[in-house]
């Protein structure tokens, strides 16, 4: 069995993560193994901000938001210099093992790697998005959809007294995950998703529609790379290069609700949830599916399966080649968004 394991979470962060930590270092513990913490991400192991991690430095992280390592989105083969600096801090920390908790970004390193250089490297799948392929969900998800359904239900009372539309802008990166899901859970009346490119005169109809019959408030759920049908042209071209200005993403609730108040002449309110989607306590889902990746990690070293992502497969915990994991996002589900769609209008 591997006696020195390295830890690091990458990416942007999200709950459940020291819940993943937490539970590595409880389960190596019983073997006597121990485990490194290494700061930021990879920009850690390329810097040697290393630690070793207690029971006593993990003692009361179970509910806490973020990372008590710390993250970034440092790449480690952008530079050959990095790659030497990786190799050096491995022999002086005498790694036997490392545990990259990613997303497509992290991993992607972490296959490589692995696949380029040998080194022995786990996955754990973390993202709020839940568009990793190769695993059912990723911890992380469930937290950000329950606070999407929460804003909701406080924005139904305040969009009826004002007989508004309420466009809510939430995270997802390219999928359509949260958005779905939030707005399942939260009873919107219109999803707007990047896997199906809307109409807006679909969406006037539908919010116009709501009113003839009574119902004189709308809220429309928008993820944050949702668009336009290639047909439609409402976006004007410097609009639309203001979106996605260095590939950042957020600001399509903006256009989308001066559109909707032009067309339909309700007053339009737009609430942006950003990182709040990101932040805070993880939920009861969350922590028990985090603890299960640590645990599973912990297992896939000391079963050597190296090049492999720990995956959820139904409610049974397994892995995937990393390889698998990455370079493919996972769309959200049809069924879910058929689902969605039953709700609209
Ligand atoms: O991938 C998680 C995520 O929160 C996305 O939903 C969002 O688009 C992105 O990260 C924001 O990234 P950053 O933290 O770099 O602004």
């Amino acid at each position: 069995m591997s006696k020195r394991i390295g830890i690091l979470t990458g990416g942007g962060d999200c709950p459940g993560l020291n819940a993943v930590i937490r539970a590595l270092v409880r389960r190596a513990a019983i073997d006597d193994v121990a485990v490194l913490g290494i700061r930021e991400g990879w920009r850690g192991l390329v810097e040697g901000n290393i630690e070793p991690l207690t029971r006593a430095s993990v003692t009361g992280i179970l509910p806490r938001g973020g990372t008590i390592l710390g993250t970034s989105r440092f790449n480690p083969l952008e530079h050959t210099a990095s790659l030497d600096r990786i190799r050096q801090h491995w022999i002086d920390y005498d790694l036997q093992a490392l545990i990259v908790v990613g997303g497509e970004g992290s991993l992607s390193a972490a296959r490589d790697l692995w696949r380029d250089h040998q080194y022995p490297i786990i996955g754990v799948p973390k993202t709020i998005d839940n568009d990793l392929t190769g695993t059912d969900f990723t911890f992380g998800f469930d937290t950000a959809v329950h606070i999407v359904m929460e804003a909701i239900d406080r924005l139904h009372s305040t969009a009826e007294s004002h007989h508004r539309v309420m466009v809510v802008e939430v995270m997802g990166r390219h999928t359509g995950w949260i958005a779905a899901y939030g707005g399942i859970a939260g009873g919107a009346d219109v999803v707007l998703v990047p896997e199906h490119p809307f109409r807006l005169s679909r969406v006037c109809e539908m919010i116009q529609q709501r009113e003839s019959q009574g119902r004189a408030f709308s809220i429309i759920v928008v993820a944050e790379d949702a668009h336009p049908h290639p047909e439609e042209d409402f976006i004007s071209a410097e609009a639309h290069a203001e979106i996605y200005r260095h590939n950042h993403l957020g600001g399509i609730a903006n256009i989308l609700a001066l559109e909707i108040e032009r067309c339909t002449r309700i007053e339009t309110r737009v609430t942006k949830l950003g990182y709040v989607q990101r932040g805070g306590s993880p939920t009861a889902f969350d922590r028990v599916l985090a603890t299960r990746f640590g645990i599973k990690a912990y297992e896939m070293v000391a079963a050597r399966e190296w090049g492999r992502m720990a995956a959820l497969h139904g409610n049974h915990m397994s892995s995937v080649p990393l390889e698998e994991a990455v370079g493919t996002l996972k769309r959200l589900d049809p069924e879910i968004y058929r689902i969605a769609e039953i709700f609209f209008g």
